[in-house]
């Protein structure tokens, strides 16, 4: 969701109202989501070195989690929304991480579409994570290191109950995956766009619906 600050400097906003902005592009993104029949829809919400923004700017990122989560849980069960969550979202403090918990718990029935948001997450330590835990099981002797490969890598990522990512979108003209899905963007189709994310809405989605489907995969078939 790339492009909230640019956005927001076009305008002489500072940073947080392009943030804000961003944040209902999520309900767009989401509600578009839902309309054409998506699965799963990823979010990537704060990666694991957004912590490099200022204090100030952190703080109103969660805070502005902390607004739409408490205003949005209703829609998530209205609309049948599942939340779940990737990344180590509890460093951002038991308050948050309850609250988080609290969420993906009283959606956890829901079947319509499943919203994955990634906080303080990073994809090269999601692997580093996963290989870790086969070492120490092998260690353990629990598992033959000979019978590690990639499925039982897949099994460890915290990805492992979603079905494959099957497109990755990045806007704000930025053509690079910034540790974002990295094992799991193997296959996928990539979409760069220009567009700051808070101008996403329905008819980008749908735009990139069509892009994807005139995409020939072939998974390194012929
Ligand atoms: C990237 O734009 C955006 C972010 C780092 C934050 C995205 C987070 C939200 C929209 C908060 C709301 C989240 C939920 C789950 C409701 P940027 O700031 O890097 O933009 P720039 O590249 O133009 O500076």
């Amino acid at each position: 969701m790339d492009g909230n600050g640019r956005w927001a400097e076009r305008r002489g906003l500072p940073r947080v109202a392009g943030h804000r902005a961003g944040a209902e592009a999520v309900r767009r993104a989401l509600q578009a989501a839902a309309d054409q029949g998506v699965e799963v829809l990823t979010i990537y919400a704060f990666s694991s070195e957004n912590w490099r923004r200022s204090d100030e700017e952190v703080s109103d990122l969660t805070a502005l989690m902390r607004f739409y989560l408490e205003r949005e849980l209703k829609t998530l069960e209205k609309e049948r929304v599942r939340l779940q969550l990737i990344g180590d979202y509890q460093a951002f403090g038991p308050d948050l991480a309850g609250r988080l918990e609290k969420a993906v718990e009283r959606t956890a029935g829901n079947t319509r579409l499943t919203l994955v948001i990634a906080l303080n997450y990073g994809s090269r330590a999601e692997i580093a994570t996963a290989a870790r835990k086969l070492a120490e099981a092998a260690v353990a002797g629990q598992r033959d290191p000979s019978d590690i490969g990639e499925e039982a890598i897949e099994g460890e990522l915290q990805t492992r109950d979603l079905p494959p990512l099957d497109l990755l979108i990045r806007t704000s003209g930025e053509v690079r995956l910034s540790n974002f899905l990295l094992w799991q963007a193997a296959y996928a189709e990539l979409l760069f766009l220009d567009i700051m994310w808070p101008d996403f809405d329905e008819h980008v989605f749908a735009e990139a619906i069509v892009q994807y489907a005139v995409r020939q995969r072939r998974f390194g078939g012929r």
